[in-house]
């Protein structure tokens, strides 16, 4: 992955060489906290009703657990890498279950407050649009997390790397995965208290089980949200390019209007099937939010946003709908943005509105493509990369 840090430069988590003092990074952290809860877990009478408590849920694995379950890590039950480090399908021997295990590339010890807030975020928030930590090993120095395995992979896959043959998302999917990562968001936002700043909202990390049911994944990003009056938490600028809001990027000042604007890019994504940044396009065309904006106000030219892989097989109502969604969710300033709450209205209503292409027709005669269909395969790319000057990864 690569992140962008603020100062300029690039720089890669894996060739890290910075090293710092950190230590044992599981032993500090409280395993009950009343910090953060999440009110779905809680009952009305204020216990908690997911397991007994808040502690954390997940469970501890040893190293040669972990080394069984993936035949010592084997090429073959690689199924992903990102920045944090290599994900593989394990088998759990116990259990027989189906797992997707990420290592933690031991060079990036930043990775280990990652590691952490990952742990304890996934271990207190539960929602069905959220990925499942089914537990993690700190052996050692070893650091590694024990996720639900996703059949289908990640949103990205599905949107941007199709090879020749792969059937690509109709309309109905698309709408679907769109508003089940906006409950999965939703869930953050407003049900777990202190709200949860996700941070890290992308395609990659939207992944995607059977029939394409959405949950949204790595949290190690995230950070509790604003309490009281305050609008906004002032941090570090860390996340992908391109899906960072603009006041964000610029002052560090995070809200969860931050979230909305990433979720408007993904939604973009969703609908044009274009990356957010696409640095082999010409220099109007490669920041996905600057080149829809004109087209998204003229009603005549939104057609040119349908992804062309949709073959005109969309209701065009529900386009200029979600389309509308989307430019709200994007704007320049973060009060004109809708919350949550409201996207997810928005969307549960579009996806509920089923296109049938046997009966509806397709929009080929009035589709125009802004440009000719691109192959999938073509380069450009979201990639973060980490800044080697402290324990964040930070974004330009
Ligand atoms: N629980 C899972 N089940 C199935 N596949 C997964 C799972 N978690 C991750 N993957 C696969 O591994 C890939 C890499 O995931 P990872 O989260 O490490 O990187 P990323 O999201 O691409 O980048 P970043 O590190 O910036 O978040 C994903 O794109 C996905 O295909
Ligand atoms: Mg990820």
């Amino acid at each position: 992955m690569g992140w962008f840090p603020c100062s300029g430069g690039s720089y890669s988590k894996r060739n890290s060489k910075k090293k710092r003092k950190i230590k044992d990074p599981l032993s500090p952290i409280p395993l009950s906290s009343d910090k953060l809860r999440s009110n779905s877990s809680v009952s009305s009478n204020g216990t908690p009703n997911d397991g007994g408590s808040n502690q954390i849920a997940a469970k501890t694995f040893s190293f040669r657990e972990l080394a069984v379950a993936t035949k010592n890590f084997r090429a073959d039950c690689l199924i992903g890498e990102g920045g944090f480090g290599r994900v593989y399908k394990g088998k759990l021997e116990n259990s027989n279950q189906i797992v997707a295990i990420k290592q933690l590339d031991r060079n990036g010890l930043q990775g280990n407050r990652e590691f952490l807030v990952e742990v304890l975020m996934l271990s207190l928030l539960h929602h069905p649009n959220l990925v499942n930590l089914t537990g993690y090993c700190a052996d050692g120095d070893q650091r590694l997390l024990v996720y639900e395995y996703m059949p289908l992979g990640s949103l990205d896959d599905h949107l941007h790397d199709l090879t020749p043959g792969e059937k690509r998302l109709d309309w109905n999917t698309r709408m679907k995965i769109a508003a089940g990562a906006a409950k999965g968001l939703e869930y953050l936002h407003d049900k777990a208290s202190p709200p949860v700043i996700y941070r890290d909202l992308k395609c990659s990390n939207i992944l995607l089980g059977e029939g394409y049911h959405p949950k949204l994944s790595d949290f190690g990003l995230a950070k509790l949200g604003p309490v009281g009056d305050n609008s906004h938490v002032s941090t570090r600028v860390m996340g992908t390019y391109g899906y960072c809001a603009p006041e964000y990027a610029m002052t560090g000042q995070l809200s969860l209007k931050s979230d909305v604007y990433s979720f408007g890019v993904v939604l973009l994504e969703i609908i044009t099937g274009r990356k957010a940044i696409e640095n082999s396009k010409t220099s109007g065309e490669q920041n996905l939010v600057a080149w829809a904006r004109p087209l998204l106000k003229d009603r005549k030219k939104c057609m040119q946003l349908a992804d062309p892989m949709l073959q005109g097989q969309f209701p065009m109502r529900g386009l200029y709908q979600a389309l509308s969604v989307a430019a709200m969710c994007v704007q320049e300033q973060p009060h004109m943005r809708p919350v949550i709450a409201d996207v997810v209205t928005a969307l549960s209503f579009l996806a509920s509105q089923k296109y049938n292409p046997a009966t509806q027709p397709a929009q080929n005669s009035l589709w125009v493509p802004a440009t000719p269909p691109r192959s999938r395969k073509e380069g450009g790319d979201n990639k973060k990369q980490s800044d080697d000057s402290g324990s964040e990864r930070s974004l330009k």
